[in-house]
Order: C-alpha cells, then structure tokens, then sequence
C-alpha cells in the first residue's frame, strides 16, 4: 500500500454545506475526486443541480441535498433523507458561511444573528446531527469545519464574522474532546483570503491590495491551496488528528500588520 493510499475517500460518504458557490463548490469536486460519493448540500438548489450534472460528467458521483444550516427542521431533515438513502455521510464539511462587513458601530443584531447563526449555529447543528446519525449506527467518522483566520486574528469591519469563526475553533475542540471515544475526529481548517463572492469586492479594493502586500507570500489563495488540508483531516491520513485547527494563509497569521 502506498502511504498516498491513505488520502483516498474511496467509498466514503461525505456532506458539503454551502456547497452551491466558492470554497463550497471546490471542497466537493476535489473529495469527490479523491474517490467519495459527495452530497452537495445549499438552498440555492438550481445552482446544485448544475454542480451534480458537471461532478457526474467527470465520471464523479454526487447528489444534490437542499439545506439550510440556520433551520434546525431543514438540518434534520437533511439527514434524515441522507440516512434513509443509507448514505450517511462519514466526512462532514461545515463550509456553509456569510459575513456582514461594516464597521461595530453600525452592525444591527440582525447583522450579528445572521452571521453567528449560521457560521457557529449552523455548523453546530449540522455537527451535532451528524454525530447523533454516527453514534446510533455505531460508526466513525470525521467533522472538518471552515473556520478563517479570523478565528485567530482580526480585522476591522467584520466584528460578528470574527466572534463567529472563534467560537467555531472552541466548538471544534470541545467536540473534538467529548467525540473521540465515538470514532469521530473533529478539525478545523483556518484558510486565508481567497477571492469568492463573500469577499471578492474587498480584496480587489485598495484596502485589499495593500493587506495583499501584507502576506507574507504576497498573494491571496486560490481554492486548489486548501486541498492539501482538506484531504489529510477528510481522509485516514489524519486519523490521528482530532482538535487541530491547520492554517493556510501564506503566512498571513506571520504578519503582525
Ligand atoms: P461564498 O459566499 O461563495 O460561499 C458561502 C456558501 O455558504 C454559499 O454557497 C452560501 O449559499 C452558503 N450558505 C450561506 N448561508 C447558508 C445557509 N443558511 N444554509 C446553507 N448554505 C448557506 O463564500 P466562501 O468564501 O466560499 O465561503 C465558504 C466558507 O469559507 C465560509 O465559511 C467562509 O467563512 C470561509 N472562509 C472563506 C475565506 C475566503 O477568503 N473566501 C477565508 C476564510 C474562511
């Protein structure tokens, strides 16, 4: 067996939340490339349909699952057709995400509800679903959530976003902690900018020119720099790790500007 043998998702089942768009979209092309059968999982279920007909035109296979992470009744619903399907998934992805960019002063607790329920609720929820499924069928599996590294570090305009990816570094180790004896590793990954639709205007801003220049590999990530991350916590490569929270960022947490 070559040790490359381990990063295969080769008949594994794995969910991606907030899969219609950006670092979604990718995150279930390149597990479904490593072999998985991948659900893609969003409320946007046009754009989800066109994701399964392009990932099954590439010989990949993938369904379509519509979700929304801030309805407790929609999470559960989703697993419920997922496990009545007998696809569980092994590998949970809470990519599911939105911001609100504006300075603390004007965010409204409408801005903060939107934002915190759906980066921390939403991936608790589906977190917790996940694991529930798992522990009654007796089987392991792994949790990998988006976090930023906002969790770690800040910046201004983006107050809620970065309470949010925080408490989403916290939830991953304390439900690494408690899961472990189940067979469930829970990660999180901490990418640094990448141009989507939740930050695109931003980084081609002057604001965002000069925190590129600020990297200190002077660029910003493209979605295929996150592969390597995503596929050790996906896959038995990282079957000994559980709590971590992997950074990739080009050094961007480096900078102390
Ligand atoms: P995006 O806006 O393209 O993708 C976010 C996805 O989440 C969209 O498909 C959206 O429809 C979905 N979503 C939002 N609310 C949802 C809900 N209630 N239920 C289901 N799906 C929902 O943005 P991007 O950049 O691809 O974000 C993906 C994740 O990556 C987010 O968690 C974000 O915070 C995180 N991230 C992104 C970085 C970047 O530079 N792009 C950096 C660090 C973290």
């Amino acid at each position: 067996m070559s040790v490359f043998d381990s990063f295969s998702l080769q008949g594994r089942v794995a969910l991606v939340t907030g899969a219609s768009s950006g670092l979604g979209r990718h995150f279930a092309a390149t597990l479904a490339a490593a072999g998985a059968f991948v659900w893609v999982a969003a409320r946007r279920a046009e754009r989800l349909a066109a994701l399964v007909d392009e990932l099954q035109q590439q010989g990949r296979a993938a369904a379509a699952l519509g979700l929304d992470v801030t309805d407790e009744a929609s999470v559960r619903a989703a697993f419920a057709r997922m496990a009545e399907q007998a696809s569980l998934p092994d590998v949970v992805v809470n990519n599911a995400g939105t911001s609100a960019f504006k300075p603390a002063l004007q965010q409204t607790a409408a801005d903060w509800d939107a934002v915190v329920q759906t980066n921390l609720r939403g991936a608790w929820l589906v977190a917790t679903e996940a694991a529930r499924h798992l522990t009654a069928a007796s089987r392991p599996g792994n949790i990998v959530n988006v976090a930023s590294i906002l969790a770690v570090r800040v910046a201004g305009g983006v107050a809620p976003y970065c309470a949010s990816k925080a408490g989403l570094a916290h939830l991953t180790q304390a439900l690494a902690l408690e899961w472990a004896r189940y067979g469930i590793r829970v990660n999180a990954i901490a990418p640094g900018y990448i141009a989507t639709d939740l930050n695109r205007e931003f980084l081609q801003s002057e604001a965002g020119e000069k925190m590129r220049l600020r990297i200190p590999q002077r660029r910003f990530g493209a979605p295929r720099d996150l592969d390597g991350p995503l596929l050790l916590l996906a896959s038995d490569a990282g079957r000994f790790m559980t709590g971590a929270l992997i950074a990739a960022d080009g050094g961007h947490l480096l900078s102390t500007v």
